[in-house]
C-alpha cells in the first residue's frame, strides 16, 4: 500500500535516514521508530487518538505537493570512490526539496544485512524500494516479499539473478561490455605481442566482478598468446588491491599486464609495486588497466600511470528517479535502462575504444 509522508510532518525528521555499517536489521526499525513518533509530537489530538488515526490528517495535509515519497535504498557500502560518488548522487537526487523521503542504508558489503535491510523497509510500507545488490545470488525469497507487499523494487547498479517479474526494473551500466572493452583495447595496445595477465577481481559474486571478469575472458579467449597467470579477488577496495598485489609479486616475475576492476583496487596495485621496483604505465614494464574512471583514477590515467581506464557510472540516481516519476504517473517503465559509459586512454595512445586523456576531459569530469 502506498504511503506518503506530509512535508509538514517530516520537517520533523533527520531527512535522509543514514543508517552506518552494522546490523541493519536493528538500525531498520530505529528509522521506523523515527517515522511514526514524529507526527505524534506534532499533533495536538495526539491523546485522544491512538497513533494510526493521528496520523491520518497528516496524510491530506495541505501543501500543493507536500507529500514525499518514501524510497529506501540498501547500498552495497563504501568500499570505493565510485561508491561514495553513487550514494552522493542519490541522497541529492532523493532529497525533501525534490518531494523524496529517503531512507539510506549502507549494508558495509554485507549480503545478510543487505537481506534484512530490504526487509525493514517492506515492514514500513515505503513506496519504493532502490537495491544495489553486493552479490547476484539469493535475492528470490525478498524480492517475492516486496511483490506481495506491493512495492516496486529498482534494482540498480548491479544485477540480480532472480527472474524479472520479481522486480519492477533494473538499470546500470553493462559490466561484460565493460570487460569487453578492456580485452578490445588491450588487443589493439598489445598488436599482437604477448601477454601474461594478472586479474584483480571486485568483490566475489558481485555482478560488477561476475560481468567484466566474463567480458574480459572472451577477448582473452580470442587471443592465442595472452595467458591469466591469475585472479584474485581484492574486494574493490584500496587494500585488497594492495594485498593481492604484494601476492602476486611473490609469486610471479614475468607479469606484463595487471587487470585491476576497479581504480582504488589500482591504487593498492600502485602502491605494492612502488614498493617492490616494479615500473608502470605508459613508460613502465607492467600495463595497468582499471574500471570505473572516477576522478583520482583518471587523475592516474592523464599521469600515464593507468594506461586504460574503463568507465562505469555512478551517477545513475537520476534514472532511477525517471522511473519513480513515471510510476508515480501510473506509466509503465522499461524493464532495464542501460547507463552508458565510454574508456579512456592515457596521453599519446590512440584507439578506437576509448577517448585520449587531456587535462580538459579531467576538469569535465563531475566525478
Ligand atoms: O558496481 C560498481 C562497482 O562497485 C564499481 O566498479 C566499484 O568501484 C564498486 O565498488
Amino acid at each position: 500500500m502506498k504511503k506518503k509522508i506530509a512535508l509538514l510532518l517530516v520537517a520533523a525528521m533527520t531527512v535522509s535516514s543514514l543508517v552506518a555499517c552494522g546490523n541493519a536489521a536493528e538500525e531498520a526499525p530505529a528509522t521506523t521508530t523515527e517515522e511514526t513518533e514524529a507526527p505524534a509530537e506534532e499533533a495536538p489530538a495526539e491523546e485522544e487518538a491512538p497513533a494510526e488515526e493521528a496520523e491520518a490528517p497528516a496524510e491530506e495535509a495541505p501543501a500543493a505537493d507536500g507529500e514525499l515519497v518514501s524510497v529506501g535504498f540498501a547500498q552495497v557500502g563504501h568500499e570505493s570512490d565510485w561508491r561514495a560518488a553513487n550514494t552522493k548522487n542519490y541522497q541529492d537526487t532523493f532529497s525533501a526539496e525534490n518531494g523524496y523521503e529517503l531512507s539510506f542504508v549502507d549494508c558495509d558489503n554485507d549480503h545478510a544485512v543487505q537481506i534484512e535491510t530490504v526487509r525493514g523497509f517492506i515492514e514500513q510500507e515505503l513506496d519504493y524500494i532502490c537495491i544495489a545488490p553486493i552479490q547476484s545470488a539469493g535475492w528470490d525469497t525478498v524480492l517475492q516479499e516486496a511483490q506481495d507487499a506491493g512495492i516496486p523494487v529498482l534494482i540498480v547498479d548491479r544485477a540480480v539473478d532472480a527472474a524479472d517479474s520479481l522486480y519492477t526494473t533494473a538499470l546500470g551500466c553493462d559490466m561484460v561490455a565493460e570487460g569487453e572493452a578492456a580485452g578490445n583495447w588491450l588487443a589493439e595496445y598489445l598488436d599482437g605481442k604477448d601477454a601474461n595477465i594478472l586479474v584483480i577481481e571486485g568483490s566475489v559474486g558481485a555482478s560488477a566482478t561476475l560481468g567484466r571478469t566474463e567480458g574480459f575472458n572472451n577477448i582473452v579467449a580470442q587471443n592465442s598468446n595472452w595467458k591469466v597467470l591469475d585472479s584474485q579477488s581484492g574486494d574493490f577496495t584500496q587494500a585488497g588491491g594492495q594485498e593481492v598485489m604484494e601476492s602476486f609479486i611473490k609469486s610471479y616475475s614475468d607479469f606484463n599486464v595487471v587487470v585491476c576492476q576497479n581504480d582504488n583496487e589500482a591504487y593498492g596495485a600502485m602502491d605494492a609495486m612502488d614498493a617492490a621496483g616494479i615500473t608502470y604505465g605508459v613508460d613502465g614494464d607492467v600495463t595497468i588497466i582499471s574500471f570505473d574512471a572516477t576522478h583520482d583514477g583518471l587523475q592516474y590515467t592523464l599521469d600515464g600511470k593507468i594506461t586504460c581506464n574503463v568507465e562505469c557510472n555512478p551517477l545513475q540516481a537520476g534514472f532511477a528517479e525517471e522511473v519513480i516519476k513515471k510510476l508515480e504517473a501510473g506509466e509503465t517503465v522499461d524493464k532495464w535502462t542501460l547507463v552508458k559509459d565510454e574508456a579512456f586512454v592515457a596521453p599519446g595512445i590512440e584507439s578506437q575504444y576509448a577517448v585520449t586523456m587531456s587535462q580538459e576531459v579531467l576538469d569535465g569530469r563531475a566525478y
